[in-house]
């Protein structure tokens, strides 16, 4: 019998085939997919024949899934709601979890994920990819050695001008819990809180609109996908949040599928700190002063060209070197990069952000 991790896919939509697949592939070395789940039958035996072992199964309820023993790490890739429950049972179940972010809808649900990682002694991860990548990886060595100071004020951005998700349930409220704030803000915050190493919010005051998802209809939209449906868009289309950290430092959040701006951008973080600052715009950008002068240094974070691929290279992609770490945490030969405990603030913050936008107050922390 093959000794290698046995890897069971929850959910074979969009990030299944577009991130975790085609990375558990790159791993064949040491990982055999052997099962896939999805409510709609025909994702999971699709995804069963490009990249699954010659018997792998095929089910429709994940339970089934989770009663064979032989799988060790389960991946959960559906929709956010239902991040909770799958993960709980399949922590329950003894296996390892990568869910997809965020990591749940609500903190109370995350709080469970928590309690049942913490029960289970099993492994439990998000899947921020946006971390691994190269110009990520530099700017948190640079934050760890203090090279930018104390940080105290930071912007996690995540602004599309016209990027409605038409794929999937995204704009359905009950399915996905929010917008752009829990869809893509929660990756820029998550990069933030990491560089900062800040997980102490002390208050959240947010803002969120529902201007133009309602309103504008097919032909009128400019999306950068297909149209969006504009009477069944549920959740908002932009949303600003505040955060004033324990220490005093302050995050602001800007989150947009559709907003009449230039000046958009996702998955970045803007850092100030008492030496330095830091944005991703353009490329990872430092800026300080030398000799007296404004000076913008730019590290190379790009692929090198001509530099051959190679496993645990440091030119790997974001979503491989997700993996890799993922898989070798599961080997017991290195660390988890995303911590849940992590995600879990990440998900608390969003939640204060929707919450002080439905009522007008600020949200205050313990
Ligand atoms: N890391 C990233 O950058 C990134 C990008 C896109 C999506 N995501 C996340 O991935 C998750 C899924 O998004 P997607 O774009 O793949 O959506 P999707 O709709 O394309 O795929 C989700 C799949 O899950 C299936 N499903 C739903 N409930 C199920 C259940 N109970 N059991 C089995 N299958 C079930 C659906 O039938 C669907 O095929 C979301 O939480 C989303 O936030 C992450």
């Amino acid at each position: 019998m093959s000794d290698k991790i046995k890897v069971g896919i929850i959910g074979c939509g969009g990030i299944a085939n577009a991130k975790h697949l085609p990375a558990l592939s790159h791993q064949k070395n040491r990982v055999d997919i052997v099962a896939f789940c999805d409510l709609i039958p025909e994702r999971a035996k699709k995804a069963a024949e490009k990249y699954g072992t010659e018997n792998a199964d095929v089910y429709t309820d994940y339970r089934e899934l989770l009663k064979d023993e032989s799988i060790e790490v389960v991946h959960v890739l559906t929709p956010n709601i239902s991040h909770c429950e799958l993960t709980v049972a399949a922590l329950e179940a003894g296996k390892h979890v990568m869910c997809e972010k965020p990591m749940a809808a609500t903190p109370a649900d995350a709080k469970k994920m928590l309690e049942a990682r913490d029960k289970s002694q099993k492994l439990l991860t998000i899947g921020y990819q946006n971390r691994y990548r190269q110009d990520s990886q530099v700017l948190k060595h640079m934050c760890e050695a203090g090279e930018l100071g104390e940080i105290y004020y930071a912007r996690a951005q995540a602004i599309r001008r016209r990027g409605v998700p038409t794929w999937g349930v995204f704009p359905n409220k009950a399915l996905q819990g929010g917008g752009p704030l829990i869809d893509i803000g929660t990756h820029s915050l998550d990069l933030t809180l990491w560089m900062m190493n800040n997980y102490e919010p002390q208050s959240v005051m947010g803002a969120s609109f529902e201007k133009l998802g309602r309103l504008l209809k097919p032909g009128e939209q400019g999306n950068g996908f297909s149209p969006w449906d504009n009477e069944d868009y549920q959740v908002e289309d932009s949303a600003f949040g505040f955060v004033t950290m324990k220490n005093g430092a302050v995050i602001t959040i800007d989150a947009s599928w559709a907003l009449n701006t230039l000046d958009v951008g996702e998955a970045m973080t803007m850092l100030c700190g008492t030496k330095a600052g830091a944005d991703m715009k353009d490329g990872l950008r430092i800026n300080h002063i030398v000799y007296d002068k404004q000076t913008v240094t730019k590290p190379e974070t790009a692929t090198p060209q001509g530099v051959a691929f190679f496993e645990g290279a440091s030119v790997m992609s974001a979503e491989d070197f997700e993996c890799n770490v993922w898989l070798d945490a599961v080997q017991g030969k290195g660390e988890l990069v995303v911590k849940p405990e992590q995600a879990f603030v990440v998900t608390q913050i969003l939640d204060a952000i929707y919450e002080s936008a439905r009522t007008g107050k600020a949200v205050y922390f313990d």
